[in-house]
């Protein structure tokens, strides 16, 4: 599996198995499936709820430990220095690990308002505080960040002594948030994409149909590639053993530069509907 460096040397698969809802049928099962299939880069988070299955998963594999790249989330609601710490070793125990490969904040702002912080400012500082001292204890190898705009990332790093290793955005033809990515490129922060086939809701978008047609591969594949092309690391998600193994892509087809550009100036398609800002009050 083809790797990148990320800005602290560690190494990450640029293809993820991507957990979000697979509880929907057996969790451990199809995470299972997924390792069966060849994925070692796994990510979770504290709000799937899956990360004990992530663990039993890997534990039952007999893959060792060190060969998975395994990613969580500080859930939202938890944002802050002392909840940070606290959810960090939750999320260890339930995995069953004793270290992390990847700990990201999960979205920059609560989901509700806080009275025991000023503002999400001051809230986001405070846990990438938390996030560090993580790091510098060995208890993760890299911190990142979460569906964090520009104006997030100018605040984060106002205080910072580490720069985030990543930023996991929804990413995929028809949602390529172009000021964000030109953004993290500047500043060395690798680019995951989430729904990198726009959950299945482009996949009937013409310009794909035909672009996969006349590449020979469905249109999850070319988006997939595209993604790649992007310098995307891509964490598609399927529970079908079909799928899983087809989304693991390698370079057998290279979209044209024309083709790509094609697909970048294709219009709005296939957003989530979730935007960072978001704050609804409890
Ligand atoms: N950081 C965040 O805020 C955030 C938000 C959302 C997601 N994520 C992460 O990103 C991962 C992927 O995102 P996602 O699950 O939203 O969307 P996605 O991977 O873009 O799309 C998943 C959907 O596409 C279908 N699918 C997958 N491969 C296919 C193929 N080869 N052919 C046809 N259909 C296919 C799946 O169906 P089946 O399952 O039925 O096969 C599922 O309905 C998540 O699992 C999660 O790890 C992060």
């Amino acid at each position: 599996m083809e790797t990148k460096k990320l800005n602290n040397g560690v190494l990450i698969p640029c293809i993820g198995f991507g957990t979000y809802k697979t509880t929907v049928d057996d969790g451990y099962t199809v995470i299972l499936n997924a390792i069966k299939a060849g994925y070692r880069h796994l990510d979770t988070a504290a709000i799937y709820n899956n990360e004990e299955e992530v663990g039993r998963a890997v534990r039952e594999s007999a893959v060792p430990r060190e060969e998975f790249f395994i990613t969580s989330k500080l859930n939202r609601n938890r944002l802050g220095y002392e909840s940070t710490k606290a959810e960090f070793e939750e999320s260890l125990r339930k995995l069953g690990m004793d270290y992390m490969d990847l700990y990201l904040i999960h979205w920059p702002r609560s989901d509700y308002g806080r009275d025991d912080y000023d503002s999400w400012e001051d809230l986001d500082r405070e846990t990438w505080r938390a996030m560090e001292e993580l790091l510098k204890e060995g208890k993760v190898r890299a911190i990142g960040v979460s569906n964090f705009l520009p104006h997030h990332l100018d605040n984060l790093l106002k205080n910072a002594n580490v720069v985030p290793a990543l930023n996991q955005l929804e990413l995929h033809p028809g949602y390529l948030q172009e000021e964000a990515v030109e953004y993290c490129r500047e500043k060395g922060i690798a680019l995951e994409a989430w729904s990198p086939i726009g959950r299945a809701r482009i996949m009937k978008y013409p310009l794909l149909v035909e672009m996969a047609a006349k590449y020979g591969v469905s249109v999850a594949h070319l988006c997939l590639i595209f993604g790649l092309q992007n310098d995307f690391i891509i964490l598609p998600k399927s529970t079908h053993v079909e799928s899983m193994e087809e989304n693991l892509v390698s370079g057998d087809i290279t979209i044209s530069d024309e083709d790509m550009d094609l697909i970048r100036s294709m219009p709005e398609a296939g957003w989530s509907g979730e935007h960072p800002d978001r704050e609804t009050v409890k």
